[in-house]
């Protein structure tokens, strides 16, 4: 199974190196595999895609699995960029959360770089790749001129709803996140599956940690309150780790497991609910 390069691309346009007019036209540089890939996102990405994705997932009736499980389960994904620069997903995660330790933040946001995108077993449930990566955007509302690539929402259904295309849509302005439906895909899932365990600041980083939009672009503020204001200082501190921590060398997962098993441990019990 291949994986979209959707994390390289997010990681080239905010390359802190790039100009700053370059960073929402895609150029000769996208692949047509990423660009076909936001079309598709923006396109199929609607309200009530999403309404029936959190129907189907909400439950959480698809097996109970270790978090080491799921770790190894998605390893075998097979990321379609190139294979000599690329990390696999576990070095990722690795490189993510030692990044964070380096650092000396607390364990439970060591443990949230380490898990942070395991919601990637939506792969394996046969979901299509713009409903598991991709920058995520508010659903039931005007879409920002802000989401990358705009102009691919032109096709998207809701499109011909007015009540889904005023600045609040169908929400109250200022109603909270919590209250958002966003578009589909690995964040939400996993924030689902883990939100039990986890302290908020881990449960916002990981609900939010590919809302580009919201946290590196400031739109969508209307509909936010000053919980997720607070709340969202932690998603901005996260995301230098997330795009930022990878290295030439290998994370040795042989050497770091025994601390990864113990922490992981801490936190969640021997198998959990997806
Ligand atoms: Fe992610
Ligand atoms: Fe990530």
């Amino acid at each position: 199974m291949n994986i979209v390069p959707w994390d390289e691309d997010v990681r080239e346009r905010y390359d802190p190196n790039r100009m700053q007019d370059q960073f929402r036209q895609y150029n000769d540089s996208t692949p047509p595999v990423v660009r076909d890939f936001y079309r598709d996102n923006h396109r199929n990405q609607t309200l009530d895609f999403v309404l029936a994705k959190e129907r189907e997932y909400g439950g959480l009736n698809h097996g109970e699995m270790g978090i080491w499980e799921a770790m190894e389960k998605l390893e075998t994904l097979v990321d379609d960029s190139d294979p000599d620069t690329s990390l696999t997903q576990i070095e990722h995660n690795l490189q993510t959360a030692e990044a964070v330790r380096r650092d000396g933040h607390p364990r439970w946001m060591v443990l949230t770089g380490f898990i942070h995108d395991l919601g990637k077993m939506l792969c394996f449930h046969d979901e299509p790749q713009w409903a598991v990566v991709g920058d995520t955007f508010p659903v039931g509302c005007a879409w920002s001129p802000k989401v990358v690539y705009p102009e691919f929402f032109s096709e998207n259904p809701d499109r011909a709803k007015p009540e889904l295309q005023t600045s609040n849509g169908i929400y109250a302005a200022g109603c909270g996140l919590r209250n958002v439906h966003l578009s589909w895909g690995h964040d939400e899932y996993m924030y689902r599956v883990t939100r039990a365990y986890l302290p908020e600041p881990a449960q916002y980083i990981i609900r939010y940690h590919s809302c580009y939009p919201i946290h590196r672009e400031d739109a969508y503020a209307h509909l936010m309150d000053g919980h997720d204001r607070e709340l969202f200082e932690w998603v901005r501190k996260f995301n230098p780790y997330d795009l930022y921590s990878k290295s030439d060398s290998r994370p040795d997962l042989k050497e770091l497991k025994p601390y990864y098993e113990e922490l992981v441990a801490e936190f969640f019990p021997p198998e959990i609910a997806w």
